[in-house]
């Protein structure tokens, strides 16, 4: 099977969070001694220097190396906020890079328990408008817990995570409280490098990088410096949550041998007018390239006739892609709504199942090229933030 695994990083025997838990537990019970110790005996203020404290660090060598990071509660897209978000491929790569600052720094990461989720792609649970919804109900309808996306414990197996509504995040955050400038200090600013180099960091038990709301993003600028970057793009689509894995799976399974086209249409196919009235767009040949007769036309040279093609896309028009049944039998996520109706709550599930099917295709072919290996439907590139062109519809040699 295709689906991506991240072979590189060696499993641990036993899960992080339970170490992390329990040795967090034994430290909180001693800080509660220490601090009663202390109080009573009026040896000094601070905990650490109190005799039962130095004797915990002996036995619990793990409360040296465990150290945390934390990038506030929500998980925006790189330069915007959810709202604003085009999906969660988008949060996946803020995400990875939080995940990937937290492994640079050898730190456990506290991750947000809920993943915001842009209106447009959830259409279960959303309140109707009503002047008298709190902001909490909102936020409880436009979100997804964070473990019904992702499998947290197959995550640290590579870096460990712990959710910031954990009793194990409470606990931290009081122990932080009380080990004043050690257990927190100000960030903003600091580069990465120095946070792990400069002792008077690197020491912290906690470094917050909420410097901003705007954190999510203001951190990841080295992306574009291919060594800095740790975690393959394939690392968060692999780690799905396990019901939504095997839901792919049985699916997989009644596919049989297939191949999978990614047909991404919607609102990236939106223009607008200049100002002497003519429709542009950033990906000129897109709409025309998703088009049935055109992709055809592409992907006869690597699909042969008869094959099963499993299509995902965000187009909504009825029977839109039937052209393609003439050469191929065809097949989409709602010819197996059996399987995903009882797992799937939004759109960012289903589509978590999707790509592990997508990945799993004899033959994959994407809307865009993003790697040189990538089969695509389109020769525009994915990222064009600039140039608007006035879309083109015609193409030699595809009737
Ligand atoms: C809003 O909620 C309050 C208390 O829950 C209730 O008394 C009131 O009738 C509600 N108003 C509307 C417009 O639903
Ligand atoms: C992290 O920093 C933000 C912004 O300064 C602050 O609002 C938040 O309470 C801090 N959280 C912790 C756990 O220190
Ligand atoms: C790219 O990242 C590596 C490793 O983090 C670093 O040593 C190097 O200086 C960076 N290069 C640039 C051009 O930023
Ligand atoms: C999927 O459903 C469509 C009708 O919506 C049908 O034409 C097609 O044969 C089905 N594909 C499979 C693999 O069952």
């Amino acid at each position: 099977m295709a689906i991506p695994k991240t072979s590189r990083i060696k499993p641990k025997s036993r899960s992080p969070i339970f170490l992390l838990t329990a040795s967090i537990s034994i430290i909180s019970i001693l800080y509660l001694l220490s601090s009663l110790i202390s109080s009573s005996s009026s040896t000094g203020s601070d905990p650490l220097e109190t005799p039962i404290s130095r004797f915990k660090t002996n036995i619990l060598h793990r409360t040296d190396t465990e150290k945390f990071l934390y990038w506030g509660n929500r998980i925006d897209c790189p330069g915007k906020h959810c709202e604003s978000c085009a999906g969660l491929g988008h949060q996946e790569s803020s995400l990875r890079c939080a995940l990937e600052e937290a492994i640079f720094l050898q730190r456990t990461f506290v991750m947000p328990s809920r993943m915001c989720i842009n209106p447009i792609h959830n259409n279960k649970g959303i309140l109707h408008h009503s002047d008298n919804v709190t902001s909490e109900q909102r936020w409880a309808a436009s979100s997804c817990a964070m473990d019904s996306l992702y499998d947290l414990d197959l995550i640290s197996n590579t870096i460990p995570v712990i959710l910031d509504n954990s009793k194990t995040w409470f606990q931290v955050m009081s122990t932080s409280m009380k080990l004043g400038s050690r257990g927190v200090a100000p960030v903003e600013g600091v580069s990465r490098a120095d946070l792990k180099e400069r002792s008077q960091y690197s020491k912290i038990l906690l470094i917050n990088r909420t410097a901003s709301h705007l954190s999510w993003f203001m951190e990841c600028k080295d992306r574009n410096n291919r060594t800095a970057v740790l975690l393959p793009h394939s690392f968060l689509p692999s780690m799905a949550a396990k019901k939504l894995r095997d839901a792919a799976e049985k699916i997989m399974a009644l596919l049989g041998d297939y191949d999978a086209i990614h047909v991404r249409r919607g609102d990236i196919l939106k223009t607008r007018k200049d100002r002497f009235g003519v429709a542009r767009t950033l990906h000129p040949h897109l709409d025309r390239d998703t088009q049935p007769r055109f992709i055809l036309c592409r992907i006869a040279k690597w699909v042969p006739p008869g094959r099963t093609l499993f299509i995902a896309s965000n187009e909504r028009t009825p029977n839109f892609f039937s052209p393609l049944a003439a050469r191929y039998m065809l097949a989409y996520s709602s010819n197996y709504s059996r399987i995903l109706d009882p797992v799937v709550e939004n759109n960012y599930q289903l589509f978590m199942i999707e790509r592990l099917i997508l990945a799993g295709a004899k033959t994959y072919i994407k809307t865009y090229k993003e790697t040189d290996t990538d089969l695509s439907l389109t020769d525009d590139p994915k990222k064009n933030t600039k140039i608007w062109q006035e879309p083109v519809y015609t193409k030699q040699g595809c009737s």
